[in-house]
């Protein structure tokens, strides 16, 4: 009998011709295709695609709702963003896939796993980290890196077995594409000295092309989770489309990186993640306001070793467990609404408020006569405050005037 294999399949060439190379090294193939929100792809076509090849089996889920809510909701609540630029939008549907992939292959009785990705990005680490973090026992197959076909030879063997080769319509660059968003690397975006062309992109518009009117909108999070645009309650995916859509008319969310890969690379990364912006920017504002400060200062430790952590193809691990408890509890009190300026590429959060959590206490915080804070109270405790630094000059004047202090 032969093994079972499940393919992570995306429908593009690579992909494609794994699926006859597989079935030459003896394997039953089922292709998976997930939904996680890729813009503009017929994904049944795809899931058809892969029968075409030579697949015994084709299955396609929908994960938009999963992906949103495990996945996408940690990098809000965490503000995650590798290297202070990157919102994780590849790093993080890996382990989603391969969760799937897992459960698929324990249903079919599969022995194998296999991905399309090459020997030289951080996905291939992330793909097969989650494979011995769910299942230990599972085989892996990684064809592409396997191969290490010249484009040519890649072509011929795919002409040679039925494979179907796009012509013309192919992108010259390598895409990956969810709901958070869109990365787009080689080609001519190696160069790092070569501005992106604007074909590199689709979700957004160019700055010199977005409308020379600044929208409006306002943003309603619970426990840190966007639940409400302008008032109007919806799903998370819809949320994340919706504000995609009208950040990206404004040319939000273009970045344009120079990014640390996992595998000592340094690379040239372009990605478009529109409503990461603007939620992340509208969140992270809200937290200024309903955060108490100690917990305000520390959670941005967290938030860079768990971005790490995405990044670098830990997300099943028990560090990140212990840390994600962390953000969550921090999230209890981050309720309310800010109102978010999209203009020309930027995302400007204008106005917020917390009717149940806010920490801001006009009162408090007024120059005028009325304030209710004790101006008295902060004579001693200035003087407590500097104590130490006081004592310290006195003895050894590095600051402070020898005769002055001395007498
Ligand atoms: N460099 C990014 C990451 O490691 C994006 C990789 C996306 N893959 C692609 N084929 N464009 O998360």
């Amino acid at each position: 009998m032969q093994e079972k294999l499940v393919l992570a399949y995306s429908g593009g060439l690579d992909t494609s011709v794994a699926i006859p190379w597989l079935k030459e090294k003896g394997y039953d193939v089922t292709a998976v295709v997930l939904d996680v929100g890729q813009h503009g792809k017929d994904l049944d076509f795809i899931k058809e695609k892969a029968l075409l090849v030579g697949a015994e089996k084709s299955i396609l889920l929908d994960t938009k709702a999963e992906f949103a809510q495990d996945y996408v909701v940690p990098v809000i609540q965490g503000n995650l963003q590798y290297e202070g630029e990157y919102p994780l939008v590849s790093a993080l549907s890996r382990p989603l896939i391969i969760k799937k992939l897992v459960e698929i292959a324990h249903e079919i009785g599969a022995t194998t796993i296999a991905h399309g990705s090459t020997g030289h990005g951080n996905d291939q680490v992330r793909f097969e980290a989650a494979i011995h973090a769910f299942d230990p026992e599972l085989k892996i197959e990684a064809p592409i890196r396997d191969f290490q076909w010249s484009r040519e030879e890649e072509i011929a063997y795919a002409e040679a077995h039925n494979v179907p080769i796009p012509v013309g319509e192919e992108s010259p660059y390598s895409i990956d594409e969810n709901i958070w968003g869109r990365a787009i690397e080689a080609g001519i975006l190696e160069n790092p000295w070569h501005e992106a062309p604007e074909e590199a992109y689709t979700l957004t518009q160019s700055i010199e092309n977005a409308p020379d009117e600044p929208e409006f909108t306002t943003l309603t999070f619970e426990a840190g989770v966007p639940v409400a645009v302008d008032g109007e309650m919806m799903p998370l995916p819809a949320i994340i489309n919706h504000v995609n859509d009208i950040a990206g008319k404004h040319g939000i969310g273009r970045i344009d990186h120079i990014e640390n890969r996992l595998v000592g690379i340094k690379s040239r990364e372009i990605y478009e993640a529109p409503a990461a912006k603007v939620m992340m920017t509208a969140h992270k504002d809200l937290e200024d306001l309903t955060l108490e400060k100690d917990v305000a200062h520390f959670k941005p430790f967290v938030e860079q070793q768990l971005a790490n952590l995405v990044y670098d193809a830990k997300w099943v691990s028990p560090l990140f467990d212990a840390l994600q408890s962390f953000v969550k509890q921090t999230q209890q009190v981050v309720n309310g609404d800010v109102k978010m300026k999209l203009f020309k590429g930027n995302a400007i959060a204008v106005a917020r408020q917390s009717a149940t959590n806010s920490l801001y206490d006009e009162d408090l915080a007024t120059y005028t006569a009325s304030s209710s804070f004790d101006q008295a109270s902060a004579v001693g405790f200035i003087k407590l405050w500097t104590l130490g630094n006081t004592v310290f000059e006195q003895v050894n004047h590095v600051h402070s005037e020898t005769g002055m202090s001395n007498g």
